[in-house]
């Protein structure tokens, strides 16, 4: 099954670099072993040093050996790496993209339609374009021409307009392909399928029965060797702005009008444009940020955030959290509470949904709680009052828990479903620049008040559940962190 996608060359900008080495070519790999690949694809590695066919063809051996640690079909191998060329674009030489336009016109080798995947530095995507399109490589006639831009797509809203700008030059959107790679997760296209596929749901997904939402990604991993790229970035920028926020846009977005493409953007937008600004002036009960100490994770103690990065003084968080409103008819007055950290108890990305209270209170019961899990384990889980056997009259509280992912299931890592979205001209799962632009926008100011104020940011032991004073954020006093930890233990940060 190729799924009907044209004879392509992948051009892989970068090719060298760790996203190509851990995903991309693997990914790829995987494609072609599982028949996915059109037999006519072609790659095309781009990368500043020389490196001879057969150097390089022994290269991507290395990839492969250190992702399929089981081994591999050597069939399936040998044509996949007859698949693979390279070529040499030195950034002293003012002739290399003349030089590349040359190696694609060998119309034998290459098929037309080509699909650039910009793997480098930030600061590298705008000149890639326009050296790209400075000699008509960009250009569509009889074929297509998409170009995929990595995250991040800027690293406020005026830079992310600049690039825009810059890349709409030669550009029109449709070629133009936004990474944010949790799209690619089947987890998250779920969230969509679930909601609107079941009768259930959609009655009860509304601010009538629901008390607040909370899209949560704790890690219990430190910033490790990257302190200088995080320590200029931090974790509002590298996950909320993008992954939680699209979880959030799938989590409260309409239904769309149909499954193409603009249908599913076009909702997503609205839904992230409807998200009230956060008020700068009361910052402090919308947003928290906090960064770990040392501390103890799995037995073992770890430094804290300061002293891995060896500069006392940085204020950047290795944990955010922020209140949000959307203000539309479904999500009026309903809290949704968004946050990320490293170096928690648990690693852990879900959906927790907490509804209101039900008109018969018998004990102390908990408000009923709908759990969609996307990482590590992807569930979905709801907690009812059920009474206890016996002569009195007590409920306690219940688990339906199911895997929404069963052991028997393919096992699809996010760049391969994006890498075969990007041959199929699908974009849906990429971002639209309206998308890329309304999260900037709301996180923005977030960002510039935190990097402007210098006072010594709250810490918590690396290991511990959420800070205690992360609850100011809360809009109501029986409003809690929720775990993930199963039924009948202590659930609550309280
Ligand atoms: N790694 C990840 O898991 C990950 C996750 C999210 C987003 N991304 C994004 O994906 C892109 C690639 O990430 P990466 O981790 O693979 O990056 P990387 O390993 O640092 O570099 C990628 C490639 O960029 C080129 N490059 C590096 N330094 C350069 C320099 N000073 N001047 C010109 N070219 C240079 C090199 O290619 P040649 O030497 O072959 O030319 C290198 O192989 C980045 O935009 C990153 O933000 C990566």
């Amino acid at each position: 099954m190729t799924n009907n996608i044209d004879p392509c060359t992948l051009v892989l900008f970068g090719a060298s670099g760790n996203l190509a080495r851990v995903k991309l070519y693997p990914g790829l790999f995987r494609l072609d072993l599982l028949g996915r690949l059109p037999a006519d694809l072609k790659i095309l590695a781009v990368g500043r040093q020389v490196v001879d066919l057969d150097a390089w063809r022994a290269d991507i051996k290395s990839m492969l050996d250190a992702k399929f640690k089981k081994g591999y079909d050597p069939q399936v191998f040998e044509r996949f790496i007859a698949r693979n060329f390279y070529h040499a674009n030195p950034p002293t030489d003012p002739d290399a993209f003349n030089k590349l336009k040359a190696t694609l016109s060998d119309t034998q080798t290459f098929p037309q339609n080509l699909a650039y995947f910009l793997s480098v530095r930030p600061v590298d995507f705008a000149p890639v374009v326009e050296s790209l399109a400075n000699v008509g490589l960009t250009q569509e006639d009889k074929y297509w021409r998409r170009v995929v831009i990595e995250k991040p797509f800027g690293t406020d809203l005026p830079s992310a307009k600049a690039l825009q700008a810059a890349i709409t030059k030669h550009l029109k959107e449709s070629q133009i392909y936004r990474i944010d790679h949790y799209l690619g997760k089947s987890a998250l296209q779920n969230i969509l399928l679930q909601r609107f596929t079941n009768t259930v749901l959609e009655p009860i997904w509304n601010n009538q029965y629901i008390d607040h939402v909370q899209i949560t990604n704790t890690e219990m991993l430190g910033v490790g060797d990257r302190t200088q790229f995080y320590d200029s970035t931090g974790a509002l920028r590298d996950m909320l702005q993008s992954h939680i926020l699209q979880t959030l846009a799938l989590t409260a977005m309409e239904l769309p009008k149909d499954l193409s493409p603009e249908g599913v953007r076009d909702a997503k937008i609205k839904v992230l444009e409807q998200i009230r600004p956060i008020p700068v002036n009361e910052l402090e009960k919308h947003a928290f940020r906090a960064q770990y100490s040392a501390g103890e994770i799995n037995g073992e103690k770890v430094p804290g955030y300061l002293e891995e990065l060896g500069n006392p003084d940085s204020v950047v968080e290795t944990y955010a959290a922020l209140k949000l409103f959307i203000d539309n008819p479904r999500w009026q007055g309903v809290p949704f509470y968004i946050r990320t950290a490293k170096r928690l108890h648990e690693a852990d990305t879900r959906i927790s949904i907490r509804f209101k209270k039900a008109p018969l209170q018998i004990n102390d019961q908990d408000q009923n709680w709908l759990i969609i899990g996307i990482q590590p384990r992807e569930c979905i889980k709801l907690e009812i009052q059920s009474k206890i056997p016996g002569l009195d009259v007590q409920t306690r509280t219940i688990q339906l828990d199911a895997a929404n992912r069963l052991d028997s299931d393919d096992s699809v890592d996010a760049y391969e479903a994006l890498l075969l979205n990007l041959m199929q001209g699908d974009n849906s799962n990429y971002l639209h620049i309206s998308e890329a632009e309304a999260q900037w926008r709301l996180v923005d100011p977030v960002v510039k008040a935190w990097a402007e104020d210098k006072r010594p940011v709250h810490q918590y032991p690396a290991g511990s559940r959420d800070p205690e004073a992360s609850k100011v954020i809360f809009e109501h006093q029986d409003q809690f962190w929720r775990y993930s930890i199963a039924l009948g233990g202590d659930k609550y940060s309280h």
